[in-house]
């Protein structure tokens, strides 16, 4: 039995899926991100060009709507693509999630696929151990 709150964002990131934007690889992904504050649900899509380097994944699409929001740390992320199989979010998305990760330092991850039949409750410092830190946090210029 899911959480009602995970189940919320699986159903959100299944929703927005709907609006990915990718004519190039026809794989549509939703993403749904929980606020620490548990006061906010943002979503995001994959966006897809035509030059390629300029695609964002959903993930990404989600946190950037968030951040220019005012929100930057997060307690959990859903996952949901196109495909039967769990979609783990790429390597990029990895490190991006783990600098809005929550004060504890990490962000549970749920990923499901679109029959919503199943959940896939892992987390970020399980699927990127040893990520990079280089700067601290404080001194980024607000
Ligand atoms: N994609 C995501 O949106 N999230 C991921 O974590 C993996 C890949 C997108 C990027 C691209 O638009 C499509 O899936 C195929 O790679």
């Amino acid at each position: 039995m899911v959480r009602e709150d995970i189940q919320k964002l699986v159903t959100e990131a299944t929703a927005i899926r709907k609006r990915a934007y990718c004519p190039y690889s026809n794989f549509s992904v939703g993403a749904a991100l929980l606020t620490e504050d548990d006061s906010r649900v943002f979503t995001g899509c994959n966006i897809e060009n035509s030059t390629l380097a300029p695609s964002i994944c959903a993930e990404r699409a989600a946190i950037s709507k968030a951040v220019c929001d005012g929100y930057i740390k997060f307690t959990k992320v859903a996952v949901v693509a196109h495909q039967q199989e769990f979609t783990a979010p790429c390597g990029v998305c990895r490190q991006t999630l783990n600098e809005f990760c929550s004060s504890n330092g990490d962000m549970e991850i749920y990923l499901s696929r679109p029959t919503l039949d199943k959940v896939l409750c892992t987390k970020l410092s399980q699927i990127l151990p040893l990520s990079f830190v280089s700067y601290k946090k404080d001194n980024v210029a607000t």
